[in-house]
């Protein structure tokens, strides 16, 4: 079964979003059944929190719930467990890299590469404003699509 990991640094507010946006639309399509969808952090310093108040609130404006979410941080196991693994920007991507066995047959990607946006980062919204995180959820959205597009056509879904 195809599976993706989406990975910021504290896994409260940029992969808690993608996350959210990503099974609202495979749900939308039909396909819970048939992707695995999980996010973690590349840090471990939020881990067993909910998602930050502002991720959750704007996510809901846009009609996702992200309240039942828990932080965690990436493991080793995560390249066992997950066929791609999507960083949130560049600092993470090259992080995920370095921690990657050699041996990982997945796809280690960043998130913005499905929205046509190549090495173009989703930024951190931690010590902004509550604009910061509406914007997170615009550069999301169709990231997700071109991800979920990506995956119905290599699994032929
Ligand atoms: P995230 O945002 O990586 O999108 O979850 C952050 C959350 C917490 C911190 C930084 C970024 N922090 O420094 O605690």
């Amino acid at each position: 079964m195809p599976s993706v990991l989406f990975v910021c640094l504290g896994n409260i507010c940029r992969s808690p979003a993608a996350e959210a946006v990503f099974r609202h639309l495979v749900e939308e399509n039909h396909l819970g059944h048939a992707i695995e969808i999980d996010s973690a952090g590349t840090a471990g310093w939020h881990a067993g929190n909910p998602p930050d108040d502002r991720a959750q609130l704007v996510g809901r404006e846009y009609g996702y719930n992200l309240s039942n979410q828990r932080s965690r941080q990436v493991t080793l196991s995560d390249f066992d467990r997950f066929e791609y693994v999507i960083a949130m920007d560049i600092s993470n991507f090259e992080n995920l890299k370095k921690m990657a066995p050699e041996d990982y047959d997945g796809t280690l990607a960043m998130m913005l590469d499905f929205a046509g946006k190549k090495g173009e980062e989703v930024p951190d919204p931690y010590y902004g404003g509550i604009e910061d995180y509406h914007h997170v959820y615009k550069l999301l959205q169709p990231a997700a699509k071109g991800l979920l597009d990506h995956i119905r056509k290599t699994h032929q879904i």
